[in-house]
């Protein structure tokens, strides 16, 4: 029988494009066992996001750090990628189908069954989930 708690990993990266590769690995890892595709999807979207807190937030000149929240619940995982925040910038879906950039956030939302963000004073959490 399951208990419903939720099995939370948390690890936090440093704002250094190299990381992406760390926490696709993380994830890898926190998925082990799970289907191929599920795992690849994953991993996906953690790059997506990973490298868009790093690239687009004010975490490269604040504390340097961007954080990687696996959560596992019963029926999916939900993982959330965590950064300072922006005074400029939030995350924006770029549907222009031309634009040699701005496919991150597409594809997070086509590779997952729910995705969002939330801003506040602390920062922005970009999040997305997938069933099991
Ligand atoms: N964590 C974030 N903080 C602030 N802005 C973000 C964040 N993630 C995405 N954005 C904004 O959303 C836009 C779209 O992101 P994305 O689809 O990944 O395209 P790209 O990274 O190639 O610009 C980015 O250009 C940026 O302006
Ligand atoms: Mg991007």
């Amino acid at each position: 029988m399951s208990t419903g708690t939720p099995k939370l990993t948390e690890i936090q990266f440093r704002c250094d494009a190299e990381e992406v590769s760390r926490a696709r690995a993380a994830t890898r890892r926190r998925l082990r066992g799970k289907s191929q595709e599920l795992i690849e999807r994953a991993e996906h979207c953690v790059s997506e996001t990973i490298a868009n807190a790093i690239t687009h937030s004010a975490s490269q000149a604040t504390s340097g750090l961007v954080s990687l929240v696996l959560i596992e619940l019963d029926d999916r995982i939900r993982v959330e990628v965590i950064d300072d925040g922006s005074e400029s910038n939030r995350p924006t879906v770029i549907e222009d189908p031309d634009d040699e950039t701005g496919r991150g956030l597409v594809i997070v939302a086509q590779l997952s069954d729910d995705w969002g963000f939330h801003l506040d004073h602390s920062g922005c959490n970009v999040w997305f989930e997938l069933k099991f």
